[in-house]
């Protein structure tokens, strides 16, 4: 395939997962003069099916490694040469940092710092060093701890850092390494703290996802706790559009949180969704609601996050476009009417972590 006419070449890494997908297909479409190159592990969250629609455009390419090994990374570096970096590949779900952290120390951490070392080594080499490189860090709010139930406040760029879970732990890490990369070497580095995804694409061990699987399978719903923790929920597609304007547009050294302006408590979310579901069935009212059922609590569960996304907005004029309800109404309708896609990521693997972790629930 002819490359050499393509003037930037974009490594996007996490691409076959659930955000990194729909950042991919964007960036394909929009920047046909950029070749975008999707460096991903393919662990049991990435899925090469994500991708269908743009996988033989010329200016797009799939790596498939580890972001972990050193020698491949400086191989993939020195192939492509990148001017840009988009790093959104991670272990990302809390309940797995919880019975495993060891995996997240690895992917999130010592994985973050490898691909900037590689990013710094290459653009250090090139004539003109930094100018016009970008290293961007996806990472999540939940590096600011958790906020009160009705107490007004927001996680804002200032807001301390304070997690709690595993998880959280890595990816406030590996944000403190990137931030050391830009004030140390002076890598031009953007970091993105964004708030809970949901819509199309995404591994159903996450609450929608793993809820619908659930209706669709008859199986209960199990809410942690009472219910009452609440998160800031933002469509996938509002995501990768923040991400793309940060990427092009953000100032190196700053720090965006990206948030759906959207808090809705557990419970509440579950019965809308719930709703939504039994409706595109044409299921009597209420029918899924019956299948909720509350289990002990998730360990060091968070009980609110709500992101201030003035930042975004004032300096680079993004805020979210989909409004909730059709959003979750969008997503439901893509997991019925793709209910293969949904059989095939949880036989196997998946199928017996998920039996180990809940039982037959
Ligand atoms: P995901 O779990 O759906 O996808 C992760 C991708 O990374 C997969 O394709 C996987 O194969 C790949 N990957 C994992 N380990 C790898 C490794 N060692 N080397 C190469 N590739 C590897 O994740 P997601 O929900 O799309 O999240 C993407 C990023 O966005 C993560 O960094 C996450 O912390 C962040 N984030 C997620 C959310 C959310 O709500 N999902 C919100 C804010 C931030
Ligand atoms: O806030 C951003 C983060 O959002 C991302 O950084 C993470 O990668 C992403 O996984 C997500 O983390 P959460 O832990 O908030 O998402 P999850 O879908 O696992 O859970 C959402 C809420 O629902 C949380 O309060 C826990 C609860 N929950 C979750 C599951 C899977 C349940 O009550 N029952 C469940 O079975």
């Amino acid at each position: 395939m002819q490359t050499q006419n393509l003037a930037h070449t974009i490594i996007v890494t996490g691409g076959a997962g659930f955000i990194g997908s729909h950042l991919v297909k964007r960036l394909v479409s929009n920047y046909p003069d950029t070749l975008i190159v999707n460096l991903d592990a393919l662990t049991y969250a990435g899925n090469l099916e994500n991708l269908k629609e743009i996988e033989s455009s010329p200016n797009y390419r799939f790596v498939r490694a580890d972001i972990c090994d050193v020698e491949t990374i400086k191989q993939i570096f020195d192939k492509f040469r990148p001017d840009g970096v988009i790093h959104l590949a991670a272990e990302s779900h809390v309940d797995r940092s919880i019975t495993d952290p060891l995996a997240f120390a690895q992917t999130n951490v010592l994985g973050t710092i490898n691909l900037l070392r590689a990013s710094q080594e290459l653009w250090e080499s090139m004539p003109d060093r930094f100018n016009g490189k970008k290293f961007h860090h996806v990472s999540t709010d939940e590096v600011y701890g958790a906020l009160t139930p009705g107490d007004g406040q927001l996680f804002r760029e200032t807001t301390r850092y304070n997690p709690h879970s595993p998880y959280s732990a890595s990816k406030a890490s590996s944000d403190h390494f990137v931030r050391a990369w830009h004030d140390t070497y002076g890598l031009p580095t953007v970091v993105t703290n964004c708030s809970n995804n949901y819509g199309p694409n995404q591994f159903p061990e996450k609450l929608i996802p793993l809820f619908i699987n659930n209706i669709r399978n008859g199986r209960p719903l199990p809410v942690y706790g009472t219910g009452e923790n609440i998160r800031d929920w933002l469509y996938v597609e509002d995501h990768a559009e923040a991400l793309d304007l940060v990427f092009h547009k953000g100032t190196p050294g700053e720090t965006y949180n990206i948030g759906g302006l959207n808090e809705w408590r557990n419970i509440d979310l579950v019965k809308a969704l719930a709703d939504t579901v039994d409706s595109a069935l044409g299921n009597p009212a209420g029918q899924s609601r019956q299948l909720i059922t509350f289990v002990s609590d998730r360990k060091g569960h968070d009980m609110r996050y709500a992101i201030d996304a003035s930042k975004i907005e004032r300096e680079l004029g993004w805020k979210p476009r989909t409004e909730f309800i059709d959003g979750l109404r969008q997503t439901v309708e893509w997991y019925l009417n793709h209910q293969d896609w949904l059989d095939s990521v949880t036989s196997g693997a998946y199928k017996e972590y998920y039996e180990k972790m809940y039982g037959n629930r």
